[in-house]
């Protein structure tokens, strides 16, 4: 089955994680355990090497192989990197990049899925500087299981209590699951806005931060795909282990996605691609003058239409960003562009869409089917809509 890190931190519900361990190992997994200082102080590394029979590591200087750089090794094998429970303080140096122990540094040298299952204190949990790192460790692709509510150990009531284990489970067996189901696939994905210059130093874009087009990579990587992504330009960093072409207008977007389609299977169409472009940029900045000025726009090509008529044995998916939830729109533009399904999204609730950590999708197919993803984080909305399109072949 699966190798499954679990990184045990400082909280005092450390003692459901040696449970934790044994309910993995009966599913069938190898489990691997990491404590920081502050856990082994609750739980002891010699609990854990006899209840999995394995070595359990606290020390960043730790080497079971000897000449083997443990946290890049057990890195390296992991499918799994389950964090439960974390505490404030390992999340808070998490969503720093800091490594300053065995645990933190081997999760940033790992590549693979991260579940994140917090516990601590009611106040802990809402305060500002904690939401704000799972926010951006969600941002990141990690995945939260959040915590419960009820009466936590320092006499308080609120949410803050370690998931129960088997929900803790039931995510880790979800996120495994979903990692061959688009082996041996590669998908191309536009994302982000586009640029199209007035003069030298001016341009028009749009507000299309390219959140989502990343997340859409994280996700089909998780799925095990190969991902190809064109990306407009965004402050967002390049997926790891992933070919990102980096392009700045509507026509430079379509020849780069023109050269890639063949080696994709799927193209999913995120990019918000400015409808026109200035006719006749001014090669040098244009200066003030009382009089008014008179820009003419032209069409862009329609990257997502060419694409489909171009690659019509392949499942092209187009993204509509609309202000509204009716679905008449997004219909019209699917079978407008020619492509087989089309992810509707409500762009006039600021809660979501556009800037945002948050997504709401209706994906509808050429047959007519829709479903609704619910209000989730840009990589829950992005795996789900690659599950969605997986089952509906
Ligand atoms: C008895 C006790 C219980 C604690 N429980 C928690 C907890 O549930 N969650 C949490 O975030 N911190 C908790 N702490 C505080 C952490 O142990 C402390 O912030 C520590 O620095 C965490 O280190 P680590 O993140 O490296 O494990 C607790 C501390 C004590 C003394």
């Amino acid at each position: 089955m699966s190798n499954i890190v679990l990184g045990v931190s400082g909280s005092i519900s450390a003692y459901r994680a040696c449970d934790l361990a044994r309910d993995l190992m009966r599913a069938g997994h190898t489990v691997r355990v990491c404590l920081t200082d502050s856990a082994a102080k609750f739980v002891t590394p010699v609990l854990f090497e006899t209840l999995t029979g394995n070595p359990c590591l606290t020390d960043t200087f730790e080497e079971p192989i000897r000449g083997r750089m443990a946290h890049i090794d057990w890195a390296r094998q992991a499918d799994l990197i389950l964090l439960a429970p974390a505490t404030a303080n390992t999340l808070n140096k998490l969503a720093q990049g800091i490594g300053d122990d065995m645990l933190t540094t081997l999760i940033l040298a790992a590549q693979v899925p991260l579940l994140i299952a917090p516990a601590m204190n009611p106040v802990m949990y809402t305060h500002p500087e904690t939401q704000a790192s799972i926010h951006k460790l969600q941002s990141q692709g990690a995945f939260f299981i959040e915590p419960a509510e009820g009466d936590v150990a320092s006499g308080e009531t609120g949410q803050g209590k370690l998931a129960p284990n088997a929900e803790i489970i039931a995510s880790a067996e979800s996120i495994l699951a979903r990692r061959q189901s688009l082996t041996g696939k590669t998908i191309l994905i536009t994302s982000g806005p586009t640029q199209e210059s007035i003069d030298s130093v001016r341009f028009l874009t749009n507000r299309s931060s390219g959140k989502m087009g990343l997340a859409m990579a994280r996700a089909a990587q998780l799925m095990g795909a190969e991902v190809i992504l064109i990306s407009g330009p965004t402050s967002l960093p390049d997926p790891a282990n992933a070919t990102t072409i980096h392009v700045r207008t509507a026509e430079q977007m379509l020849a780069a996605a023109h050269e890639q389609a063949p080696k994709a299977d799927w193209i999913i169409g995120l990019a918000a691609v400015s409808d026109y472009r200035p006719a006749n940029p001014s090669p040098t900045k244009i200066r003030r003058s009382e009089e008014d000025l008179t820009l003419t726009l032209v069409p862009n090509p329609d990257i997502i239409a060419t694409l489909a008529q171009q690659n019509p044995t392949k499942r092209v998916v187009a993204f509509a960003a609309e202000p509204t939830q009716d679905p008449a729109y997004a219909v019209e533009k699917m079978h407008r562009k020619g492509v087989s399904a089309i992810a509707l999204n409500d762009i006039s609730n600021p809660q979501i869409g556009f800037q945002s950590d948050e997504n709401e999708l209706t994906l509808i197919l050429a047959n007519g089917k829709s479903f609704q993803s619910g209000r989730k984080s840009k990589l829950s909305c992005a795996l789900w809509l690659l599950d969605q399109l997986s089952e509906n072949p």
